[in-house]
């Protein structure tokens, strides 16, 4: 079977100046943004479990990296969750002060993350105030540090569905380049830098999204004084489209139809709604499923995407109205689709439906064999 790689989602969150600096040179740190704003931050930290920094960010800046707001601490421990996220840092040097305020502030879990054989000696300086991984356990890293798929199968294994990467450059660039941000919150405060030995918000690399790949605004919001944008990145449709192929898995066998996942995700990599082949009746299909669980005048439907792991069908025999069609009805605006529906059943014209009708279909063959290998009965 295809190793699928089970991780959080990756939330990477920013502020720069208009010049592009997360920071300047000066000892005291650098207040980029305002109240309002860290306001929302605090709001986004208290949706994850779990916030991850680079060691420099913790040597310089000593955050607390907890929620502030006591309503939402209580809302967290009401939804039978710890009232902070853990907070986790990668380090290589192991250079880290056991009085920072990461490992003395706030009731939380705390996870290094020790490349480099620098765990041993970690481990015996933090004691208790850390749970000290070895990331030479984890797999065969790259030389220079952890390997951030296995921080991040490492931290789903630990129950971390959503993880917020606070930076700095270092980690920003480090997750951007292996393509594994899900969704970038940027900020923009109203002034320049303009110290070119200041650390800008990435350093140089491969990025997944070049000019020729943009990533999706999905959101522009004005803060206080600075600009918030939102953007939604490759790595998120991947992400749900294999949790959808995921869910396929457990469609109940049969040589007469499809095994196919669904999953409806608003523009905020929330997941709404949720289906499989037959999960509910014995001729349901996965699309349908999951719309069923929405309310129809549900007001995320019309930024929300529809991720299935088959081309959605434009006819079919044992319902009158085609998922294709389902998924226009809802206002659903946009899918994402790893298989074309071969012709075994039925011709499917789903894809050319769904852009008459002006929905935005991306196909992902990519992912194609991995939702064709669950189905591979049928071709035998
Ligand atoms: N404006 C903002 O939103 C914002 C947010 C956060 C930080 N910042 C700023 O960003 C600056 C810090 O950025 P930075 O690039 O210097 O440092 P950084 O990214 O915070 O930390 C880099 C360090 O993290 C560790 N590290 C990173 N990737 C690793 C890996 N794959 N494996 C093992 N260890 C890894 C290493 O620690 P060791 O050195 O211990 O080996 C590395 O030196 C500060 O000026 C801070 O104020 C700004
Ligand atoms: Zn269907």
């Amino acid at each position: 079977m295809t190793e699928v790689l089970e991780r959080p989602y990756v939330v990477a969150s920013a502020a720069q100046s208009l010049d592009g600096y997360l920071d300047d040179c000066a000892d005291a740190r650098l207040v980029l943004s305002g109240e309002t704003d860290l306001d929302r931050v605090d709001d986004v930290r208290a949706g994850c479990d779990a916030i991850l920094v680079g060691a420099h960010t913790l040597r310089r800046d000593d955050p607390r990296l907890l929620v502030r707001s006591a309503e939402r601490r209580q809302a967290r421990v009401a939804a039978g969750r710890p009232p902070n996220p853990a907070k986790v840092v990668l380090t290589r040097s192991g250079d880290l002060d056991p009085g920072a305020a990461f490992f003395t502030a706030g009731p939380a879990d705390r996870l290094v993350y020790a490349a480099g054989g620098s765990a041993p000696e970690l481990r015996a300086r933090l004691g208790s105030a850390a749970t000290v991984v070895d990331a030479d356990d984890l797999g065969d890293g790259p030389p220079d540090g952890v390997d951030l798929s296995a921080v991040l199968a490492d931290l789903h294994r630990r129950g971390v569905r959503r993880l917020l990467v606070e930076g700095g450059r270092r980690v920003l660039t480090a997750f951007l380049t292996a393509g594994l941000v899900d969704e970038l919150h940027l900020v923009v405060a109203p002034f320049f830098v303009g110290d070119p030995d200041a650390p800008r918000l990435v350093g140089p690399g491969e990025f997944p999204h070049g000019p020729g790949n943009r990533m999706r605004l999905a959101e522009v919001r004005r803060v206080g004084d600075v600009v918030l944008a939102r953007y939604l990145l490759a790595a998120a449709d991947d992400f749900w489209l294999r949790r959808a192929i995921e869910l396929s898995r457990a469609c109940p066998p049969t040589g007469s139809a499809y095994a196919v996942g669904a999953v409806v995700v608003d523009d905020t990599g929330h997941e709404l709604a949720s289906g499989y082949s037959r999960e509910t009746g014995p001729r349901e299909h996965a699309e349908e499923v999951a719309l069923s669980r929405i309310d129809p005048a549900d007001p995320r439907l019309a930024s929300a995407t529809m991720y299935s792991s088959l081309e959605p069908c434009s006819a079919r025999a044992s319902h009158p109205v085609p998922c294709a069609d389902l998924i226009i009805r809802a206002g659903i605006r946009r899918v994402v689709l790893a298989w074309r529906e071969p012709a075994l059943f039925v011709d499917c014209h789903g894809v050319e439906r769904l852009r008459d009708a002006d929905v935005e279909v991306v196909e992902r063959p990519e992912l194609a064999p991995l939702a064709r290998e669950v189905n591979a009965h049928l071709f035998d």
